[in-house]
């Protein structure tokens, strides 16, 4: 439960890659790796898409191709992606600024955040030339009235949008709003099959024709282009189609992980809207935890200290979730005897949850 990029290549999935075509797509010329950038734009009511190797490269290829003439910049989410992981790869590749923003609500952006944020002094600032949000962060979903709102607000100031949608397959299955709905309010669409996709390799970046022409033309430029990208083209292909609709069940068995460990004392820190429980776990501490769910094959971030993030994904089953909270119960239970000097064979109960009130600590 690590992170949803854990999930593993069955072998239906090397079974699907002999099936693959086997042409050049450095040239375009894959018939698998085109069918599934056709496929992708279309679900995304655009005109085109380009198949690459991660989702920091379609970002960071998104973003590119907005962003023609520095000085400028890009306001983001001061928890995302394209800030904190990307190697600050928007001032390499893009000369760009950053203007990291953290949420007044602490969940999501929203159109007063960025309305007081952008950067609009064409004298000494670097003046925001793309908006890029990121759905889900942190697994939690932004609401579609919300993104309508800045998407308003964006297009009002010429402003571009770029749209981090790694998990946007989670957010769409979770909510109903159509991917194409999502697509429609942005200039760049990221998405990720390597997340909770659950294909091995794998990212598009969508766009107007003009933008993915351009995208590929950059994409060489970084060593991007790949030859016989069919094989993976065509996995990616059958997990969007088999995968995505899996999703709801992996939404429940996350809520039902995370109430579970609620009614034992431990802390939710964000809403669990999707995949994702960002946990406090005392009364136990992560290692602890860690330690006694290893024995039960189920692995967690071994952090230091008692939060930590459970991400869970299409081969999580409901067994899988049933042990952690079994294992979890039993140490709890174990510390509730031991403080108040229960033999363990007692019968006695004791409301855990009073015996260990949630701590406050912050994300
Ligand atoms: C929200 C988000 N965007 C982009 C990426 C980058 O993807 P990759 O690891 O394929 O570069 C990640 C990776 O975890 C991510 O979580």
């Amino acid at each position: 439960m690590t992170s949803d990029t854990a999930t593993e290549v069955t072998d239906d999935m090397f079974d699907i890659m002999k099936s693959a075509s086997r042409k050049d797509d450095v040239f375009g010329i894959d018939p698998s790796v085109n069918e599934l950038e056709h496929h992708v734009a279309k679900l995304f009511g655009h005109e085109a898409s380009l198949f690459c190797a991660s989702g920091s490269m379609t970002n960071q290829l998104g973003l590119r191709t907005l962003l023609t003439q520095p000085p400028h910049s890009v306001l983001c989410d001061s928890r995302s992606h394209i800030y904190l992981y990307e190697c600050g790869g928007l001032a390499y590749h893009s000369q760009a600024g950053l203007t990291p923003t953290l949420p007044k609500n602490e969940l999501y952006l929203t159109a007063e955040d960025v309305q007081a944020n952008i950067v609009t002094d064409d004298l000494c600032g670097a003046l925001t030339k793309v908006i890029a949000l990121e759905n889900t962060l942190n697994g939690t979903v932004m609401p579609l009235d919300e993104l309508q709102r800045i998407h308003t607000f964006a297009r009002k100031q010429n402003i571009k949008l770029h749209l981090d949608g790694a998990r946007i397959w989670n957010a769409s299955q979770a909510t109903g709003v159509a991917l194409a709905d999502y697509g429609q309010l942005f200039d760049t669409i990221s998405v990720c099959v390597s997340k909770g996709v659950g294909a091995p390799i794998g990212s598009l970046v969508i766009g107007s024709s003009e933008i993915i022409r351009k995208a590929r033309h950059l994409r060489k430029l970084m060593g991007g282009g790949w030859r016989q990208a069919g094989l993976l083209a065509k996995v990616a292909h059958h997990c969007i189609d088999t995968v995505v609709p899996t999703m709801p069940e992996t939404h429940r068995l996350t809520k039902k992980l995370a109430t579970k460990l609620e009614a034992l004392g431990m802390r939710t820190l964000l809403p669990v809207d999707t995949n994702m429980v960002f946990l406090e776990t005392a009364p136990l501490s992560i290692v602890e935890l860690a330690d006694a769910l290893h024995e039960h094959n189920i692995v967690i971030s071994r952090d230091e200290g008692s939060v930590t993030r459970l991400v869970l994904h299409h081969q999580i089953d409901a067994k899988a979730v049933d042990d952690f909270i079994r294992v979890a119960s039993k140490l709890v239970q174990a510390k509730v005897d031991a403080k108040f000097s229960l033999p363990p064979s007692s019968k006695e109960a004791v409301d855990i949850s009073k015996a260990y009130p949630t701590a406050s600590v912050k994300l």
